[in-house]
């Protein structure tokens, strides 16, 4: 949620802090903005994608030795030039990510002190404490520390300051921040992504740390103002951010990549060592947000049936509001793609605080999820780029079901005959997947017929319930239609009033003991005008109730799920393509949620 990058290199920084600012896009892409000193701060801010700034930047150049910018998720003050990073007052330019809970307050402090405001941001509070700070000593470095010990909230910024044409002052406040070196002098971002092509080393600097970063020197403070170095690793090679001319856009790559992302996961998993804490858990909570809470509802099904382990899940920004009983004895599984998500970094302090140990299952391995996680089990789908969650979704599945399945056996809770058949329909999995992208032209069919609609519903029971709210948000998210999903036996105690001539209902079936219930509740809607679509395996199985039947390969009822949510990831796709929207950055999303 909102990309940083800045750099000291010596020139033609507007270009490099471009090409950065593109690979951050993903993160938030309602306007951006560069600061650039040359012989004065240079500020160029637009609305809209990074392209709407690289234009401006044509009529009105602006270039310099050292930079700052930043591409926004708007939190406080809609879109807007004036609300665009950077912010700058009397010399100090500063660019955010996060939010500083406590803007209104010191504004308030501000103003009364005499200073004036343009924007309606949070994050113009900080240079004008920056500069107040530095009335009272002009060391930078200090003036940054005073004042962010006046601000709330997890955050990190970038400060530029128009007497020092060779430093960039940077602090990390909770958001991630890493730093690289490298014959183009020194750089930071919120994310490697956007280093990658510019540096050979790549540290990341931890909550507290300030780093100092010259041409030629990179100098990193702790919180206590202790000079510290941090693990530098070279740079990997760089995975392209721009989408190939063979796909359309990222989301449809990486629906395709998903067989890959599924074969990837289960060999880098293969010869860990299973969290302990899981195998001598009386209970297990898991907490997640968005497809990952989605991925946790189909993890409880394996840890339940398979390990005999009580599973509770909770949504993370939920986890605070409840008290946290019998943690004796519970062990916690964090699932994220990003790692960054802020609700889940919080359930985390607050887990660790009731000392309950921790397991992550995060794609990306430098996040702080996973590197602050008593145990990190990674997911191995690769960079996704488009905003909704596609090949990430797949891999937690496969990640989760790898775990349960080896904490089941370590506890002897399942045979070996059971677990060796799990295992195989594992790594069947991406084939089964790659037999599915055989129905994308029937859900592409399905996607004309629902695009004109207001709303949509889908229904399943069980571990179908997890993969139709999956199926839901992948339908909102990238289509803008409403869409919800219901436990499909809870549709009579209300929802079904909402039943209406043409209403698309989605029932996700795998094959067990809910079918029958959940055809006949379809079928219930589809007596009162609906238009009915049936999500199931190949098979003999006639369903009168549904209009359109999608169906995919044979599977258990433990992997079927899975199945149907690549099925309505294909449906989602082509409702967003055909009614012309982006299908890879979908309004008001961001890919790296990191505020609260
Ligand atoms: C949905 C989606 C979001 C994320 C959620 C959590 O397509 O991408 O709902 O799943 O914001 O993000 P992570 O998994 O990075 O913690």
């Amino acid at each position: 949620m909102c990309g940083i990058i800045a750099g000291v290199n010596g020139s033609f920084m507007a270009h490099a802090l471009i090409d950065g600012l593109r690979k951050l896009e993903y993160r938030g892409y309602d306007s951006a903005g560069i600061a650039v000193l040359g012989e004065r701060i240079k500020v160029r801010r637009a609305v809209g994608p990074v392209d709407q700034l690289e234009l401006l930047l044509r009529d009105r150049p602006a270039d310099g030795s050292i930079g700052i910018a930043h591409t926004r998720w708007a939190t406080h003050g809609k879109p807007s030039e004036i609300n665009a990073h950077p912010h700058v007052h009397d010399g100090i330019a500063v660019v955010q990510n996060g939010i500083i809970e406590n803007h209104q307050e010191l504004r308030r402090e501000l103003i009364a002190a005499g200073h004036s405001f343009l924007s309606e941001t949070d994050t113009e509070v900080i240079p004008h404490l920056i500069v107040e700070e530095l009335a009272r000593s002009s060391d930078l470095v200090s003036a940054i520390r005073r004042a962010a010990a006046r601000m709330r909230g997890r955050y990190s910024i970038a400060v530029l300051d128009k007497r020092d044409r060779d430093t960039i002052v940077t602090l990390h406040m909770g958001s991630s921040l890493v730093i690289g070196r490298g014959n183009n002098g020194a750089w930071v971002a919120s994310d490697d992504v956007a280093l990658t092509d510019r540096v050979t080393d790549i540290a990341s600097i931890e909550e507290g740390d300030i780093a100092i970063l010259k041409r030629s020197e990179i100098k990193i403070l702790d919180k206590k103002g202790t000079v510290v170095d941090r693990e530098w690793a070279p740079v990997e090679e760089s995975q392209s951010t721009t989408a190939s001319t063979e796909w359309p856009d990222h989301t449809r790559r990486e629906i395709d990549e998903q067989p890959t992302a599924v074969a990837t996961t289960l060999r880098n998993l293969a010869n860990l060592d299973i969290p302990e804490c899981l195998v001598n858990a009386d209970r297990i909570q898991i907490v997640a947000c968005g497809s990952s809470y989605y991925a946790g509802m189909l993890a409880r099904r394996w840890f339940e049936e398979l390990a005999h382990i009580r599973v509770d899940l909770e949504i993370a920004s939920e986890l605070s509001t409840r008290p946290m009983l019998d943690t004796d004895k519970t062990a916690a599984i964090l699932i994220s793609q990003s790692g960054e998500t802020a609700d889940t970094i919080a359930a985390l302090d607050l887990l660790e605080a009731n000392s309950v140990p921790t397991v992550a299952i995060v794609n990306v391995a430098r996040s702080q999820l996973a590197r602050r996680a008593d145990y990190f089990w990674p997911t191995s789908a690769g960079r996704e780029i488009g905003v909704a969650a596609t090949k990430t979704f797949v891999s937690q599945f496969t990640a989760i079901a790898q775990l349960a399945l080896r904490v089941a056996r370590l506890k002897g809770e399942v045979s070996i005959s059971r677990a060796v058949e799990l295992q195989a329909e594992l790594c069947r999995l991406p084939s089964s997947i790659r037999n599915i992208f055989g129905c994308e032209a029937q859900a592409r069919d399905i996607a004309s017929r629902i695009k004109t609609s207001e709303s949509c519903l889908f229904l399943g029971r069980g571990a179908d319930y997890a993969s139709a709210a999956e199926g839901a948000l992948k339908l909102k998210e990238l289509s803008y239609i409403h869409a919800e999903a219901y436990p499909a036996g809870e549709l009579k105690h209300g929802p079904i009033a909402v039943i209406a001539d043409g209403l698309p209902v989605i029932a996700c079936a795998s094959r067990g003991p809910t079918l029958e219930k959940t055809l006949s509740n379809l079928a219930e809607v589809k007596a009162r005008g609906a238009y009915t679509v049936l999500i199931t395996e190949r098979g003999e199985l006639e369903c009168d109730a549904a209009d359109d039947v999608i169906r995919v390969p044979q599977a258990s009822p433990f992997i079927a799920p899975i199945l149907h949510v690549v099925a309505m990831q294909f449906l989602a796709y082509h409702t967003s393509s055909q009614l012309g929207l982006d299908v890879d950055k979908p309004r008001n999303l961001a890919k790296s949620v990191t505020v609260e």
